[in-house]
């Protein structure tokens, strides 16, 4: 889909993936704890997501919390999963005139009871909207999901459902989290670090990427466009020749 933005004709990529990061920083830049940066972190999303639907992206994939993120203190753990628990709860409230559709990919059997029921409530409520389609990666990680899919194939092949021959790149991405999703076009990594932090390793073999030096709480609509041109500049070769 193409757009006009501020006098530019800009092609907009149907799958933007985010690995949000920064908030920590950004939060002792001015003194404050660690969670304080999430909860803006988590405001920022609320309003790229916004931003991102209004200029024709379909899905937006966001990385919230990996499954080393329990590494950290258990303040900043509980920190996240509260201020995750007030995002859906408030989403619930506005996610008809949203219209967007919000789904959990990851592995949810480490998340609280509460927090797992607003997830599939949110879902149930969403799934017909025609909006945005936003992904948050919840206890994510790409060697996890790959793993847990592999686990399930291999139970499938072992009940007979499955054979190994019927087993082709299209067999793989049906068991992953991310069946339901193209693979995204563009990926954006905030904060300056260039690395993928197990983020969807099978997903994003042919995404562009943008790395920006700004902490995400800090991220908006100039910078979100910023990296729409970028991609914009990128030619896309899928190992062909043009
Ligand atoms: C990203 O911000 C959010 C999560 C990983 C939950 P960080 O918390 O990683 O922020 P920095 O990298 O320490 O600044
Ligand atoms: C990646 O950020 C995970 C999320 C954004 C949820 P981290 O801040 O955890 O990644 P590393 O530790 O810098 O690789
Ligand atoms: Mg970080």
């Amino acid at each position: 889909m193409e757009r006009e933005i501020n006098g530019e004709r800009l092609t907009i990529p149907q799958h933007i993936a985010v690995i949000l990061d920064g908030n920590g920083r950004w939060a002792k830049k001015r003194g404050m704890p660690r969670n304080y940066g999430h909860m803006q972190g988590a405001k920022t999303v609320e309003k790229i997501c916004e931003d991102a639907g209004d200029l024709g992206v379909k899905y937006m994939t966001v990385y919230a919390f990996s499954t080393e993120n329990w590494k950290r203190s258990e303040e900043e753990v509980n920190g996240i999963m509260n201020i995750l628990r007030q995002y859906l709860i408030s989403f619930k409230t506005h996610i008809k005139r949203d219209q967007l559709t919000v789904r959990v990919i990851g592995d949810r059997t480490k998340l609280a009871d509460d927090i797992n029921v607003l997830i599939d409530e949110l879902w149930e409520m969403s799934k017909d909207n025609e909006g945005l389609v936003l992904t948050i990666a919840l206890n994510y990680g790409s060697r996890d999901e790959i793993t847990r899919a592999v686990r399930r194939m291999a139970a499938d092949i072992q009940s007979g459902s499955l054979s190994p021959e019927q087993v082709d790149e299209q067999t793989v991405h049906s068991y992953l989290d991310t069946a339901d999703l193209p693979d995204p076009d563009l990926l954006i990594r905030t904060s300056g670090e260039q690395r993928l932090s197990n983020y969807l390793l099978w997903q994003l073999a042919y995404t562009e990427f943008y790395f920006t030096d700004v902490l995400w709480p800090d991220f908006d609509r100039r910078e979100l466009i910023r990296a729409i041109q970028y991609y914009n500049g990128r030619e896309r070769r899928y190992g062909g020749v043009k």
